[in-house]
């Protein structure tokens, strides 16, 4: 089986301060490595406050905004880029619902964290943000191109 060029898409995904400072980098980039996906770029950064709100931008208004974007600056992010197919869409499933409350268990929130603002993990929500995000977070340099015979035994 092969797998179609335009159906390897990417996501972005940030461990958050608080999977750093937990120990759960290897945790949660294991889940994603297992499922077949391919790491294309990788960096810790701490964001200034202003980063932080340029990512959340969609979120401006809500009343959590401020407290967020000083919680996402607060220390070390594990900032990702993954590959793969529906990585997009089935990223989000392995995260989990934003609440960990009402994430099922098996996903990363459901397992690992109990407080929403706290939840440990971001990956984008669409293509769109993806893209956006991916942009924000890198530069087209940072991402690696290599190959991974995932089309032998992946697809
Ligand atoms: P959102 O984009 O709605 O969720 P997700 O991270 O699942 O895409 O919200 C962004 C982050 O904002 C979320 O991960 C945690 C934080 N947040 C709160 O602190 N309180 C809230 O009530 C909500 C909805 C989100």
């Amino acid at each position: 089986p092969t797998v179609e060029a335009a159906e390897l898409e990417r996501t972005f995904i940030a461990i958050k301060p608080d999977g750093v400072q937990r120990g759960l980098i290897s945790e949660i980039i294991g889940r994603f490595e297992r499922k077949g996906y391919k790491l294309v770029a990788i960096k810790l950064i701490v964001p200034t406050k202003e980063f932080a709100a340029q990512h959340y931008d969609d979120l401006s208004s809500r009343p959590f905004f401020n407290g967020l974007c000083d919680f996402l600056s607060s220390g070390p992010v594990v900032a990702m880029v993954w590959e793969g197919q529906g990585v997009i869409k089935y990223g989000r499933k392995l995260i989990g619902a934003t609440s960990p409350q009402a994430s099922e268990p098996g996903t990363i929130r459901g397992d690992l964290c109990v407080q929403v603002s706290r939840n440990i993990i971001h990956g984008s929500d669409g293509p769109e943000t993806a893209v956006n995000e991916i942009g924000l977070w890198f530069k087209p340099e940072e991402l690696v191109s290599y190959t991974k015979n995932d089309e032998k035994w992946l697809y």
